[in-house]
């Protein structure tokens, strides 16, 4: 029926301002007390309400009863009496349902609410006490006698109204939820009865303790009550304030700081300072701003730097953002260099910083020729140089670099496992970066750098992903315009680069990614060409990095063939290099110690400088012997001769093989053993020897693994050695794979295996004959110093490598038969 802010809201004179025409016929007295001071007036039951003399308020009447009732009032012409009912949810109370002490109240005009609900102002007069209930029906009527107030001061009223519009103050200020012109209201009364019904009024108390003032007939009693009331009010509200002004301080901290924060920046902006965050801000949006950057780019970096403005500069992601926007600001994304497509600069860059290699050299030529007439149609060539180490082909990659005007980057693979290495971890990982190809680009300052990818034949692979796939995604010319690198996320145009792979063999390059490229095998050196390297390049380069260049040093030819062929044993050049590096650094000590040194530098002085020399020139056997063949053999630094030898002992006819030989090479001892068995009559073998005698095949320098089927014609040469007691040739070396029935097939690494037979001084060359256009790579000198025989079947193997008989007295091996046993086949060469 109503509610306490209509309530309070009614306290108010200017409430009447705001109901025009009310004031005229309102508030008029318009039924006067018996002579003993009865009154008898309808009476209207409040719920919730308790009226004050005095008080204007709007009563909102519901209940059939009381709306008879103030018809009957108003149609008479006669005042209401009103009284709180105990309990406000009973519909019809009784008498022993309202309080006895009610009030007197004048009505003006019935309102009619906008919900059809009924409602009448009403203004408090007088306290009554309720003496007879006179009628019940159609409305309550009461009979009440006035209750004379006692109007005398007393000595404490005066102080206890001050206390009280005091502590009214304090309470006003504190309560949101009173306007506070009560204060001003309350200050202005000056009957101490009326001011304890007013400040009771606007209070937040219970309806007892409202019913408890308007009972309370004393008016100093009245304002003592209300002082107490009031303290007890403003404790409250204290504590109340209290608790929200922590949470709010709490709150506020934190808004402070912002707000602080946000003022300083404005005061710097005023002053054309700027904090960092801000000047760093806007270098950011500047650089992209002037950056080439394709539209998806652009567009992702503006979103970033508006992610970055909006943050707080203390959050930890402002870093990660920051980082971020570097790599986008710094990468090369459209920034290309100029071509020098000029064939002839190219040429002689080319042949001025490397000997040979023309293999190379002619394919850079052809594709800058062709690119100066397809210009932009023709992709970049994906070139793979294949080669034993030190043979030039980092280097080359570099003076390619050099005679198109483009950057030279390099990352080496070996070794690399994780794709994310390739590829770069996501943003989300803590300390993400991009992939090595990125961050390469990145070093290269543009988009069409050459870039090398050394040790492609080293990638590895593991639970984190396989490297080679995302390498093929970089090699792919039909994918590589948009590389995803996982940081960046963000595609990269990779087309424009020109990838040049390296490595020391073929056969650990993934199938499909050498299906990619385009391979340039790179061979081992000969001496003559070592010489030609050393004289032309190394000796130079080297003597100018030790400031030796014009001291007038000479290294003679004869010095440089004893660095080759006593202090190196490679099939490039790099240990050459390092050797020629020690001399000068020895020449260069004594040049600075101002002590002797010789100008020009002979094979001796080679001697004194660098020690006792590390390889003898002949590494061959000291003699022909016995169970011991020349075999050559392909490994990843070049050419090697590498030995087989035999031993057979009494037992029982089993076969051991030591010396870390791979599976294939095991295999291929068997089938030689095979071969030879089945062969024992034609080869004058007794048969029952196989039975009798323990066969031990060793393979020397045990550390290194060994595998191939190429050594099957040299242990085979080595078995029949052993079992016929003929010893081999020492300067024969023999390559080539066997059959059961002893033919023999071709096999990798000619090239490479003869310039090694070379070096250790064979003179003999054993190869199959499908290896024949091998010969065509080998150069005229190495040709006119070894006999190459072609052969097809062992027969001709064992001709060419065995000698015949040795003389009875030439005991090799205690176990080993000795048997007289005419040669087979044709005597050798
Ligand atoms: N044909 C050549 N002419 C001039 N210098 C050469 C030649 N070949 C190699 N060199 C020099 O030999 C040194 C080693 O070469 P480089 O580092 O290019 O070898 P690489 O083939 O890349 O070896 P790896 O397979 O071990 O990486 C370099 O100083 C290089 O200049
Ligand atoms: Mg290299």
């Amino acid at each position: 029926m109503n509610n306490k802010d209509e309530f309070q809201f009614a306290q108010y004179p200017d409430f009447l301002d705001a109901v025009p025409g009310l004031e005229d016929d309102l508030f008029e007295l318009r039924a006067m007390p018996d002579e003993d001071g009865y009154i008898d007036c309808p009476f209207l039951p409040l719920r919730d309400i308790v009226l004050f003399p005095q008080m204007v308020m709007p009563l909102f009447v519901g209940r059939e009863r009381s709306l008879a009732a103030i018809q009957a009032a108003i149609i008479n012409n006669e005042n209401l009496i009103v009284a709180a009912q105990k309990d406000s949810s009973i519909l019809v109370p009784g008498v022993d349902d309202i309080y006895t002490v009610g009030t007197e109240i004048t009505i003006g005009k019935a309102l009619r609410m906008p919900d059809e609900s009924n409602s009448v102002l009403g203004q408090g007069r007088h306290r009554v006490e309720i003496v007879e209930f006179i009628q019940w029906e159609p409305y309550i009527r009461v009979r009440a006698r006035l209750i004379q107030e006692p109007l005398d001061w007393q000595r404490n009223t005066e102080a206890l109204m001050r206390a009280v519009t005091t502590l009214f103050e304090k309470v006003v200020d504190l309560n949101r939820n009173m306007p506070e012109d009560a204060y001003t209201f309350a200050i202005n009364i000056d009957e101490p009865g009326w001011l304890a019904d007013f400040v009771a009024s606007t209070l937040n108390i219970s309806l007892e303790d409202r019913q408890n003032m308007l009972e309370t007939i004393d008016p100093t009693i009245r304002l003592q009550k209300m002082s107490i009331a009031l303290a007890k009010e403003l404790d409250v509200l204290e504590l109340e304030d209290q608790i929200h002004s922590q949470v709010q301080q709490e709150v506020e901290q934190a808004q402070r700081e912002h707000f602080l924060r946000e003022q300083m920046r404005v005061i710097q902006g005023e002053l054309g300072e700027g904090d960092i965050f801000t000047r760093e801000l806007h270098e950011l949006r500047e650089a992209i701003a002037k950056k080439s950057l394709p539209d998806a780019v652009r567009a992702k970096a503006e979103k970033e730097v508006a992610r970055l403005g909006a943050m707080p500069p203390m959050s930890p992601e402002v870093g990660i953002i920051r980082t971020y926007l570097d790599w986008i600001v710094d990468l090369p994304w459209l920034d290309k260099s100029e071509d020098n497509l000029d064939v002839t600069h190219a040429a002689s860059v080319l042949e001025r910083d490397h000997f040979g290699l023309d293999k190379v050299k002619d394919r850079i030529l052809e594709y800058i020729a062709v690119k100066k007439i397809a210009a932009d149609k023709m992709r970049s060539p994906i070139l793979c140089f294949v080669g034993p180490p030190g043979t030039g082909k980092t280097s080359i990659g570099r003076s390619i670099a050099r005679s198109l005007g483009r950057e030279f980057i390099r990352i080496s693979l070996g070794g690399v496992r994780d794709e994310a290495e390739i590829r770069g971890h996501r943003r989300t990982y803590i300390g993400a970066l991009p992939g090595r190809i990125i961050q390469a680009i990145r070093r290269a300052g543009t988009a069409n750098p050459l870039f090398m990818l050394d040790e492609v034949d080293k990638l590895g692979q593991d639970f984190r992903g396989d490297p080679a796939a995302a390498l093929l995604e970089v090699l792919d010319p039909e994918q590589n315009n948009a590389f995803a690198d996982h940081y960046l996320d963000l595609d990269f145009d990779l087309s424009q680069v020109m990838f040049v792979t390296t490595a020391n063999m073929l056969d650990t390059i993934p199938p499909a990614l050498q299906d990619r490229m385009e391979v340039i095998e790179f061979s081992g050196y000969l001496e003559e060409e070592k010489l030609e390297i050393g004289r032309r390049f190394l000796i130079p380069k080297q003597l100018n990095q030790h400031g030796l260049a014009d001291v007038g040093i000479h290294i003679e030819t004869e010095a440089l063939r004893t660095i080759i062929n006593r202090y190196t044993y490679e099939a490039g050049v790099r240990n050459m290099e390092r050797e020629i590096a020690n001399v000068c650094r020895k020449v260069a000590r004594s040049v600075a110690e101002n002590k002797r040194f010789p100008k020009r530098i002979t094979a001796r002085h080679v001697d004194d400088l660098l020690g006792p020399p590390r390889f003898l020139q002949e590494m061959l056997q000291e003699k022909d012997e016995v169970g011991v063949a020349t075999g050559a053999a392909w490994t990843m630094a070049g050419g090697a001769i590498m030995f087989v030898e035999v031993n057979l002992m009494p037992g029982k006819g089993s076969l051991t093989l030591t010396g870390q030989l791979g599976d294939v090479m095991q295999e291929s001892a068997q089938a030689a053993l095979s071969y030879i068995r089945s062969q024992s009559d034609s080869l004058k073998i007794k048969n029952e020897l196989f039975e009798k005698l323990d066969i031990h095949i060793h393979v020397p320098e045990g550390a290194v693994p060994k595998d191939g089927p190429s050594a099957g014609v040299t242990m085979a040469t080595a078995l029949v050695s052993a079992f016929t007691n003929r010893p081999i040739r020492r300067d024969v070396s023999m390559t080539g794979e066997i059959t059961l029935r002893g033919r023999v097939l071709p096999v990798g690494g000619i090239r490479e295996k003869a310039l090694a037979a070379r070096r250790a001084g064979i003179k003999t060359f054993v190869l199959p004959k499908k290896n024949e256009r091998d010969l065509r790579d080998i150069p005229k000198r190495l040709r006119q110093d070894i006999t190459f025989v072609l052969v097809e079947n062992s027969t001709q193997v064992l001709a060419a490598a065995l000698l015949p008989l040795a003389p009875k007295k030439r005991k090799r091996s205690k176990a080993a038969p000795i048997l007289a046993v005419p040669p087979p086949g044709a005597p050798p060469a």
